[in-house]
């Protein structure tokens, strides 16, 4: 086993590049690369790119997961099912490994990428609030236009069997529980928020989340953004663009972020998210049913 870090990059096709690039600079991408049949996008981190549209009939093909070290990454390729180790041929480059996963899924495991330097982001000053004022003697002008997407935060798809998936992932990844969802029975496990083992340093509170419920399929991936402000104009911008919105905005439950989902051109659910929760791995799993995985802190509930 190793211990993944973070999350890389998504791979999805589509018949219309053209269409994925509009969709995606207006939610807050920025074109890292372009050629005849592929578009990369990357967010203002450091990351080179985040999310792949490769033509071809809209659906999602895979994640792939940062590897720690170059040791890990050989680590991986020994694995049951996995590729030898081969370079990346995308921006950023890199060696990666390549597995499957038990719905099909494509699974990269990279290491060695260079990053890019950050993009300037212009952002909201400090907020002021009730107990403290941090903004003094400066006017708030919130920035309009797209919501900066800083880096990829989670992804979530639906599992022919949970158990199946989330033994897959841990045993290979280290992914760890936050919140485990049971149906009816507590016993009956459907779901479980998976994050990052990275020891003391806190992570995002889900990284990934197999829900064995209802057909194999992809359901969401999460960007997260600046702050509350780049959420809200964000949402301000989509919308006059024209493009369909699914859900939100409003603060989860588990997770505690604060979320607005979006349809890109071909249906697939973009999140965009600020101020999750941050767990090292010292924090214990919680048990719950759906109806708090739904629920909302305020705000318009997610549908799902
Ligand atoms: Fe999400």
């Amino acid at each position: 086993m190793i211990k993944v870090p973070d999350l890389a990059w998504l791979r999805f096709r589509a018949p219309d590049l053209d269409e994925m690039e509009r969709f995606l600079t207006d939610f807050g991408m920025v074109r890292a690369a372009r050629s005849e049949d592929a578009l990369y996008m990357r967010g203002s981190d450091t990351d080179p790119w985040l999310h792949e549209t490769r033509l071809g009939d809209p659906g999602f093909v895979g994640l792939a997961f940062q590897a720690s070290s170059a040791e890990d990454l050989q680590a991986a390729a020994q694995m049951e099912g996995a590729s030898a180790s081969e370079p990346v041929s995308e921006p950023g480059g890199g060696s990666r490994v390549r597995f499957t996963d038990p719905d099909g899924y494509s699974v990269e495991v990279v290491h060695g990428r260079t990053t890019v330097e950050p993009l300037a982001v212009d952002h909201a000053l400090p907020l002021n609030n009730g107990r403290e004022h941090l903004r003094l003697g400066a006017a708030q002008r919130v920035p309009s236009g797209p919501a900066r997407v800083k880096r990829l935060g989670h992804l979530v798809v639906r599992v022919a069997d949970y158990r199946t998936s989330a033994e897959w992932y841990e045993s290979r990844f280290g992914l760890i529980h936050s919140d485990d969802v049971y149906l009816g029975d507590p016993e009956n496990v459907i779901t479980a928020f998976l994050r990052c083992d990275r020891g003391d340093i806190p992570v995002d509170h889900h990284t990934l989340l197999c829900v064995g419920l209802g057909e194999p399929g992809f359901e969401h991936a999460a960007f997260e953004v600046q702050d509350f402000d780049a959420v809200m104009a964000g949402h301000d911008h989509l919308r006059d663009a024209g493009w369909t919105h699914q859900s939100g905005v409003g603060r989860h439950i588990l997770g505690a972020h604060v979320f607005d989902y979006w349809k890109d051109p071909y249906g697939h659910i973009l999140e965009h998210f600020t101020d999750g929760d941050l767990f090292d791995a010292s924090e214990k799993p919680g048990l719950y049913d759906p109806a708090t995985v739904l629920g909302v802190q305020w705000g318009a509930p997610p549908r799902s």
